[in-house]
């Protein structure tokens, strides 16, 4: 059975009790419009947890000025109904003033991990991320907690906010959901014109480019890189990045590293997508 919350003290009484039956949590944060790669993280929750928590949020905190934060796609219903088909037992679904109450004033903010790629071009949105997961956290006492890798970075600074704090929590990075012809699963993709969902696969086909001259031997970071860039710069409206570096610390790469992390973000029309591999590691997207 699936039991729907909306308050946090009763989404923490529940996961209390569930422990308290010596069950292990598993949490799946999310913010709604859920599709299969949500439910890849659901699935991997069912098998490293006794009982599965899914929490249904869009974070005001982690969406800057100018971001879609009031027209994220809200699906409800079938987000219900999808948790309940994968046997998922509890699913929270908070409002925005008991996450935030009018004196909220604690953030937490983890430095060097969040300042590149993404953090270049969104500049409050992994404190905004970090926070509210940290109080996902706090009100779940999960053992473990799903993360997609399609959001590559996001995953890296919650494994370090989990470590540097002390956070008796296991970060699982999962691997990303991919559409049969390459583009990777996003609750944005719905936005896109029957003409921009082919121009999209610009990135996948960027990054089988890069992964198929790291196959035939190619090591250098900026030639990889350039790889990637081609068809995104041909096919996008704009690139915010292609970055090619260190999949741990998101800095410069090695001249011939063992990995090595490309990553994407671009526009089509008024829709941003991401998207990475990392190569050495990944299989080919
Ligand atoms: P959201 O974009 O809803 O994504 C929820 C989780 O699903 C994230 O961990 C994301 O990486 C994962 N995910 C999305 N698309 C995926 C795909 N194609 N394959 C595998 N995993 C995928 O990310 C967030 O929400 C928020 O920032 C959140 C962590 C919930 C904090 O508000």
């Amino acid at each position: 059975m699936t039991t729907l919350v909306r308050e946090p003290a009763e989404f923490r009484r529940a996961c209390d009790d569930a422990r308290a039956d010596s069950s292990r949590v598993g949490l799946v944060p999310t913010m709604g419009a859920l599709h299969e790669g949500h439910f890849s993280l659901i699935d991997e929750a069912k098998n490293r947890a006794d009982f599965v928590a899914v929490t249904i949020f869009v974070n005001p905190l982690q969406f800057g000025p100018s971001e879609d934060l009031d027209r994220y796609p809200r699906t409800l219903e079938s987000d219900l109904a999808g948790c309940r088909e994968r046997g998922v037992d509890l699913v929270f679904v908070p409002a925005r003033e008991s996450m935030y109450s009018a004196q909220f004033q604690t953030h937490v903010s983890i430095e060097e991990l969040s300042k590149p790629l993404e953090g270049e071009c969104r500049p409050e949105h992994f404190d905004g991320v970090t926070t509210v997961v940290a109080k996902l956290f706090n009100l779940a006492g999960p053992c473990a907690a799903m993360f997609g890798r399609k959001d590559y970075q996001q995953w890296k600074i919650l494994s370090r906010m989990a470590r540097d704090l002390d956070m008796p929590i296991e970060v699982v990075g999962c691997p990303i959901v991919r559409e049969p012809d390459g583009l990777a699963l996003s609750s944005r993709n719905r936005y896109l014109s029957a003409t921009e969902r082919k121009r999209a696969l610009g990135i996948a086909s960027g990054l089988r480019r890069a992964h198929d001259a790291w196959h035939e031997g190619e090591r250098n970071p900026a030639t990889l890189r350039s790889f990637a860039q081609e068809p995104v710069q041909s096919e996008f409206d704009g690139v915010d990045y292609v970055a090619a570096v260190d999949p741990d610390t998101l800095m410069a790469a090695a001249p011939s590293p063992s990995r090595l992390l490309i990553a994407v973000a671009a526009h089509l029309g008024t829709t941003r997508l991401i998207d990475n591999v990392v190569l050495g590691e990944d299989p080919r997207p």
